[in-house]
């Protein structure tokens, strides 16, 4: 059962509606193979891009659904309730590389990418972490050369989602020289396809959970760049990526929600048929208050989760509680899908039934477009910064 405190409109129950259909008859019947072979099914591409959800925020100008924030969010967490994987497909794509080329693209850019992104004819990725650039991303090293009418890209990226199949990567690269490095001012933001020689995708990672989205590095030896690949100012490119990442972490925060959902909705049925001492379980206190736990969990991340949705509709500055949302989703995913286990007992720790999955699929929540570390720190510096005090 999904509820939300925030109204919404008919479109977007009907949307709602869509994906939760979508996800049960399209996703749900192969999720656990997938997930057991570390499979991703390319043809989940073509069928999210008939439902328009490969554009969701993207204007109708632009072949997208020109869809609020707040309508994507609720859609998405759908999708992750019942496949975390393609949840993480779809927020990167909708969240990061289109409206990266959305906000600072050239007319001949979007033309040339938005349009077929929004189709979902070509897949997006985003590549900034490296092997040695994680939390500190300004410290990546993957270098970008000006030569002629092309720059010239030397680097591996890593921890890319989707990487194999991206038609699209937004790729972060120095465009400083080791001279005069400029820091967080010195990175440009690149649009790289996997035809450009010097493009290779590199070692896929063995994943605990969200086993069926595909995690590369790149490497780009010598990859030659046409100079109107270059996104927005050769010097911005870190700060457009910052700036995307406040609305992709709003998409891991539907995601998380999504997942401990599904745990609650799984623990709470488990509960209500499940005998013992002769009585269903969930008449137990000891389980009951778990339930509860759980359940105030869940509420209080999707209610944070639409406001931030809703602040970000509204064009407000929304990096602080784009990290908060963030933050308390995927801590409350851990929560939830831990607990889950443990009203399940012996059965939750077996590939029996689904809480297991969801347990190994939340961690990462805590992990990428910022470890809870990380959105701490956003959130303490911002109530320092300008834009709140
Ligand atoms: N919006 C706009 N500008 C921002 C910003 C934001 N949200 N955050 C930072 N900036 C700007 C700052 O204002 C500053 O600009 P000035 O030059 O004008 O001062 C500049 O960016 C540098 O910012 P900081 O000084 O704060 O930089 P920092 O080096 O201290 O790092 C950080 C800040 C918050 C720790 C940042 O490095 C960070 O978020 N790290 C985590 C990286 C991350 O989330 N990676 C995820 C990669 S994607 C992924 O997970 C894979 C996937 O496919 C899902």
């Amino acid at each position: 059962m999904t509820w939300a405190l925030t109204p919404l409109t008919e479109e977007q129950r009907a949307i709602q509606q869509t994906a939760r259909e979508f996800a049960r008859h399209e996703l749900a019947p192969h999720v656990d193979q997938r997930d057991r072979d570390a499979y991703f099914e390319p043809d989940v591409i073509d069928k999210l891009a008939a439902l328009g959800f490969l554009g969701m925020m993207v204007p109708e100008q632009f072949d997208g659904l020109g869809l609020d924030t707040l309508t994507y969010l609720v859609a998405l967490e759908e999708i992750a309730a019942v496949d975390a994987s393609t949840a993480v497909l779809m927020s990167v794509h909708n969240s990061l590389p289109t409206q990266m080329v959305l906000r600072w693209g050239s007319d001949d850019q979007k033309e040339r990418f938005l349009r077929p992104m929004a189709r979902g004819e070509l897949l997006g990725a985003f590549a900034l972490s490296e092997p040695d650039a994680g939390s500190d991303a300004a410290s990546l090293r993957t270098q970008a050369v000006r030569d002629g009418d092309c720059w010239v890209l030397n680097g591996t990226k890593a921890w890319v989602s989707s990487g194999t199949h991206a038609g699209v990567v937004l790729a972060m690269a120095r465009t400083d020289s080791p001279q005069d490095r400029r820091g967080a001012r010195g990175i440009g933001a690149f649009i790289v396809t996997p035809d450009l020689p010097g493009f290779s995708v590199g070692k896929k990672e063995n994943k605990m959970g969200l086993r069926s989205s595909p995690t590369v590095q790149l490497r780009f030896d010598n990859m030659r760049v046409p100079k109107r690949n270059l996104l927005g100012e050769p010097g911005m490119g870190f700060i457009y990526a910052m700036q995307s990442l406040d609305a992709g972490r709003l998409g891991i925060g539907a995601q998380a929600v999504g997942i401990a959902q599904a745990a609650l909705t799984y623990a709470s049925k488990y509960a209500a048929e499940r005998r013992q001492f002769g009585k269903p379980i969930k008449e137990f206190q000891a389980i009951q208050f778990k339930l509860a736990d759980m359940a105030v969990r869940v509420s209080s991340s999707r209610a944070l989760l639409h406001a931030a949705a809703t602040a970000r509709d509204r064009g407000q500055h929304i990096t602080q509680f784009s990290a908060m949302a963030k933050l308390m989703a995927s801590e409350a995913a851990m929560f939830v899908t831990s607990e889950a286990i443990q009203i399940f007992g012996g059965y939750g720790y077996v590939k029996e039934y689904p809480v297991e999955r969801l347990f190994r699929d939340a961690k990462v929540t805590e992990i990428y477009e910022g470890t809870s570390e990380i959105q701490r720190i956003v959130i303490a510096r911002e109530l320092y910064s300008h834009a709140n005090i």
